[in-house]
């Protein structure tokens, strides 16, 4: 699938993360397009696990309110890698794949290198990655937040052609403030956002920009200032995604 004028819109995306058989999804779906209003001015994007894509895909029935996305894939097309998606078989479900995500980095070992294998995949199979990057809490306390973004991001993203980044998303998300109820400030996510923007330029001579969205213990009462943040256009929502009212509750604040 191709890139088209909803990418305009800011993104909310609630990353499921390990939860939801098929039926649980279904039901999450249900009611969530109870609560979403007719018309939304964002995008709207659900990354429920392999297992209940097509459960979602099918509850959906094509609402144009509502895009589906994967959480992860193999670098891969297809082969002798046991237990692992390859993204052109994610390319009949999906319109996006999450690569990097923290706990792909950090539990799963994942390294700048694999996450931009998984990219290039991605964007092979026709999709739309969304690269996330963010610094860890010693990171942080060390003062190099702003360094780790660049490098993630560079690595990310180099060499990549201009109609390639122009498919792409990024999502700050600070890992200290994944699922900790701990928030960046608008400021902190607004200057990673200017990171982004900056290595973004700087790799396409200015000729695309990428949406950046943030991440981290969003919640209803704190997404519309976050989301207020320069530089910043959309939020991936972990925990808060799981209960229709709440992420509905996102989407509205986003306008
Ligand atoms: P959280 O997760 O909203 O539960 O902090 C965000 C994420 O990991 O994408």
């Amino acid at each position: 699938m191709t890139a088209g004028p909803w990418r305009e819109a800011p993104l909310i995306a609630g990353n499921w993360k390990m939860h939801k058989t098929p039926a649980e999804a279904r039901e999450l779906v249900r009611s969530l397009l109870g609560q979403l209003a007719a018309e939304l001015a964002s995008e709207v994007l659900l990354l429920p696990p392999f297992t209940a894509l097509e459960a979602v895909v099918g509850e959906l029935a094509g609402d144009p309110r509502v895009r589906v996305g994967a959480q992860n894939c193999h670098y891969e097309a297809a082969g002798a890698f046991t237990g692992e998606i390859g993204a052109p078989m994610l390319a009949p479900l999906c319109d996006y794949v999450l690569v990097g995500h923290s706990e792909r980095r950090h539990l799963m070992g994942e390294s700048d290198e694999v996450v931009r294998r998984k990219l290039e995949a991605v964007l092979a199979a026709g999709l739309l990655p969304i690269l996330a990057v963010g610094e860890t809490e010693a990171e942080r306390s060390a003062g190099v937040t702003e360094a780790v973004v660049e490098r993630q991001t560079q690595a990310g993203f180099a060499g990549l052609s201009v109609e390639e980044l122009g498919r792409c998303t990024v999502a700050y998300e600070p890992v200290w403030a994944i699922g900790t109820g701990a928030t960046a400030t608008p400021d902190d996510a607004a200057a990673a956002a200017a990171v982004v923007h900056r290595v973004v330029a700087e790799l396409n001579s200015g000729g695309v920009a990428v949406r950046v969205l943030y991440g981290g213990s969003v919640t209803p009462s704190n997404a519309a200032s976050l989301l207020s943040a320069p530089g910043v256009r959309g939020a991936l929502v972990g925990g808060a995604s799981l209960r229709a009212d709440e992420f509905a509750a996102i989407v509205a604040a986003a306008g």
